[in-house]
């Protein structure tokens, strides 16, 4: 019996609500009053979040437990956490962390307790075993400003304890509001369940990634810090599966999903039905009577060109939908999900299993599974009697922002700061203001407010960089030397460290810190932590493997040189990481030195801007600005007449980087004949005349697709108009490419070109090309 299920087929608007960034990270150290970093995130003291309680700590120096589990907060009576909900009508992911240790007076394996979180009761007589035990819960925010996460000891000599807390509001489109959810049970289809994204919280049980590799099971992913494990000891007839895997780029966002869904180690992998099996079947122990929301994770990185056919998709033996028609894997590599209500009834096991259609050849697979448990909304706990707490802890933030905000407005407004020129990332200032820029370092109380959260002991650094080991040098400019560093949970991190703060380099550092705390996104470079003690000047940033997009054009480091379809999507992060930067808060914030060297890629070639030391929000007054920065070759033609930054002059530095992206040639090329000195002048000359063959890269020869390559000159004009106001918006820059991207062709394997590459399909050696 075949059902429509719920999945999510979305349109261009969900390529917006991609666009996302974890937006108001919690962490939370219980038990102590100092920051640790732990899983690449720094975990702040829990005094301020807590209602009573006793800080306790492990007093075994054996235990091998991360330092996070060294502490816990312990309650002997009903207590709680409140934290804030920063916004309406979506979900809040929690997770709790739980380690038993002995204390002077408790041993807390003993302990049995109850937690609930905003009404919905999580856990009841829970008793934590030898090993970390780690909870997972999202719950709905509706229209509440806060919540509460709550503990009840069984008796006041067996306390509730926890060891650290995660909480972030998820991406708004994590579940699909407002629709029915298909419902089934060992019997077959039953109704429909309406409300479940407003009525319930999901209290996750399994998160599955079939297929998956031995090395990704104790990896977070990156995006909403889950772990995913393997399928093998799941699966009840392993003889009819096959592991599969793709090292290609996904498509994400194309089919629905997005990598806040699931990460690309999840939909690379897959199980794969054999040809002479009628099914795999996996079974998962779930609880008599309760209720799940399943979510199946779908990616077809197994065919090599669209099928009309359908496998099935079923859960017990009288439930079955299917799954691929072209309405639904509309695109190869595009990963999407299919998410339904099971109730257990009267059985303790799940059967989730993929079979062909009979009278089908479409493959079946499965990529990755999700179950969790629905928890109804018990009663509502009295929230206002401790309303005065919270209300302390928001004033005194809020507090600190409007502080923040008057020291960056000052900056920009007043206290023009004196710059060296020597400045050997060729960023240059054409005019600048003489007045003295004030140390923040001065007043040692107002530094430490920009962003406590990331705020990075100067020991960590120095334990992560090897003492700043001159062998893990990757970079120098005037801004100081750049650093690969290894937090003690084994993530890379680029380490930026300034020359010491004397001034120099202060606001740019400030800045930084600024916007992206302010602001994250996947396209964003994001910023892992910093450190301003004994007046260093430390960024932390995420590790970009791949170094620059310039360093791929006609860098010598790279052997490899990007296909067109690749330069494309490159260009198309790039372009949403800006667009969200411009129009992502709620003051816009202007890049001022877009250029190839700040467009980073990561393993998987994934794009993300760089650099924003000299950013700007939007809305701060134009007037008394003289100090126009930005790179030369990049520079919008409008700064020269009215000393004027706006969007716009992003767009036009983002023109040049297409030209660059074209032509793979230096901006300013000391080398070239005069006129073609400066690339975008030179550029613009030859689109008009029509004769681009001239200039394109001359790897790309033969490559390009017409339309697209037509799609793309006219976007480089457009982008490199003199007036500001005749250039197009990022948004509508994104669009352009995404569209030029359509024309052109999926790689065709039996090109020449691609004939004896052996790597990833999108790269192509530049050996091959040769000869
Ligand atoms: C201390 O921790 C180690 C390692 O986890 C364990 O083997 C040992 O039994 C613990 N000692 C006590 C007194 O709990
Ligand atoms: C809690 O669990 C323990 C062990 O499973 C059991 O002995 C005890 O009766 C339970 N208590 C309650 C109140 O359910
Ligand atoms: C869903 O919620 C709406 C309003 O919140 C309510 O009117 C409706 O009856 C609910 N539907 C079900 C099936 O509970
Ligand atoms: C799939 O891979 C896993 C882990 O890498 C392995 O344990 C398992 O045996 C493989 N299964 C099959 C059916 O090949
Ligand atoms: C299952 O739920 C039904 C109604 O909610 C209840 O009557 C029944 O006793 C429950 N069965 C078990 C085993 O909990
Ligand atoms: C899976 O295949 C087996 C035969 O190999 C069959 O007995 C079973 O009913 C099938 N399960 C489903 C759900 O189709
Ligand atoms: C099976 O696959 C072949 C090619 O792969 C295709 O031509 C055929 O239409 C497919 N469908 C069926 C039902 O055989
Ligand atoms: C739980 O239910 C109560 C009353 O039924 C309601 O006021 C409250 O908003 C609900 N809480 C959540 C988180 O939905």
């Amino acid at each position: 019996m075949a059902s429509t299920l719920c999945f999510s087929l979305l349109t261009l608007l969900s390529l917006v609500s991609s666009l996302y960034g974890l937006p108001d990270p919690l962490f939370i150290n219980c038990g102590s009053n100092s920051n640790i970093i732990f899983s690449g995130q720094t975990f702040v003291s829990d005094d301020n979040y807590a209602s009573g309680g006793s800080a306790v700590e492990n007093l075994n120096t054996s235990s091998s437990k991360p330092p996070i589990y060294h502490t816990a907060r312990i309650f002997t009576k009903k207590s709680w956490y409140e934290l804030p909900a920063n916004e309406p009508n979506t979900f809040v992911l929690i997770r709790l962390h739980f380690f038993a240790f002995s204390t002077k007076k408790f041993k807390l394996s003993d302990s049995r307790f109850a937690v609930s979180v905003s009404g919905f009761s999580l856990l009841s007589n829970f008793s934590v075993g030898d090993a970390i035990e780690i909870k997972e819960l999202f719950i709905p925010t509706g229209a509440k400003t806060s919540y509460r996460i709550e503990f009840t000891p069984s008796d006041p000599s067996s306390p509730a304890f926890v060891n650290a807390i995660e909480a972030f509001t998820t991406p708004a489109n994590m579940f699909t509001q407002g629709v029915p959810f298909p419902r089934s049970s060992p019997a077959g289809k039953i109704d429909d369940l309406h409300n479940l994204t407003s009525d319930y919280a999901f209290n996750l049980i399994y998160r599955i990634d079939v297929g998956g590799l031995q090395t990704t099971e104790d990896e977070r992913d990156t995006t909403l810090g889950r772990k995913w494990k393997l399928d093998d000891s799941f699966i009840s007839n392993s003889e009819g599966a096959t592991n599969k895997s793709f090292d290609g780029l996904l498509k994400y966002g194309d089919n629905g999903a997005t990598e806040y869904h699931a990460p690309a180690y999840v939909y690379k992998t897959a199980k794969q039905l054999n040809i002479n099996s009628f099914n795999i079947t996996w079974n998962f122990g779930v609880k008599k009577n309760a209720t799940y929301l399943v979510r199946a994770h779908f990616c077809d990185v197994i065919s090599t060109s669209l099928s009309h056919e359908a496998f099935r998709f079923f859960i017990y033996s009288h439930f079955s939908a299917n799954i691929g028609p072209s309405d639904r894997v509309i695109v190869l590599a595009a990963p999407f999900f299919v998410d339904m209500v099971v109730d257990s009834v009267e059985s303790q096991f799940m059967n989730i299993g993929i079979g062909a259609t009979p009278g089908s050849n479409y493959t079946a697979f499965l990529n990755g599974v999700e179950i969790m448990e629905l928890l109804k909304n018990s009663s509502e706990i009295d929230q206002e009697n401790e309303r005065k707490n919270i209300n302390t802890i928001v004033l005194i933030v809020v507090g600190c922002v409007a502080f923040v905000l008057i020291l960056l407005i000052g900056f920009f407004m007043g206290k023009k700061y004196q710059e060296k020129l020597i400045n050997q990332r060729s960023q240059v200032m054409l005019s600048y203001g003489g007045d003295s820029y004030t140390d923040l370092d001065t007043d040692p109380s107002t530094a430490p407010h920009l962003s406590l959260n990331l705020k990075i002991p100067f020991r960590d650094i120095l334990k992560a960089t090897k003492n700043f080991d001159e062998k893990l040098m990757i970079g120098q400019g005037g801004f100081g030397k750049v650093y690969k560093g290894t937090l003690s949970n084994g993530r890379n991190v680029a380490v930026k460290r300034g020359g010491k703060g004397h001034g120099q380099g202060r606001p740019e550092f400030v800045t930084e810190i600024m916007v992206l705390s302010k602001i994250r996104h996947r396209h964003l470079v994001s910023l892992v932590g910093y450190c301003d003690e004994k007046s260093e000047m430390i960024l932390m940033y995420e590790f970009m493997e791949k170094g620059t997009l310039q360093d791929h054009l006609y860098g010598n480091e790279y052997n490899l040189k990007l296909s067109w379809e690749q330069r494309l999507e490159i260009c198309i992060s790039a372009a949403r990481g800006l667009h969200y930067l411009h129009t992502g808060s709620k003051d816009g914030i202007i890049h001022r030195d877009v250029k190839s060297t700040n467009i980073l890629l990561n393993d998987l070639y994934v794009a993300k801007v760089a650099d924003f030391g000299i950013s700007r929000f939007d809305n701060v007054d134009e007037s008394g600005i003289s100090d126009i920065k930005g790179s030369f070759g990049y520079m919008d033609p409008e700064y020269a007449i009215y000393m004027k930054v706006t969007q716009k002059s992003d767009v036009y530095a983002f023109g040049v980087v297409l030209v660059e992206v074209l032509c793979a040639r230096p901006v300013i090329g000391h080398n070239f004949p005069d006129k073609e000195v400066n690339l975008a002048d030179w550029a613009k000359k030859h689109i008009k005349c029509g004769n681009v063959e001239n200039i394109i890269d001359p790897f790309l020869m033969g490559t390009i697709n017409m339309d697209s390559l037509r799609i793309f000159l006219t976007l480089v004009e457009r982008c490199l108009k003199d007036l500001g106001e005749e250039r197009p918006t990022m948004i509508e820059v994104q669009r352009d490419l995404e569209y030029a991207l359509g024309f052109q062709q999926p790689v065709d394997d039996d090109s020449e070109f691609y004939k004896n590459s052996t790597i990833n399909q999108h790269i192509i050696a530049v050996s091959d090309v040769s000869d």
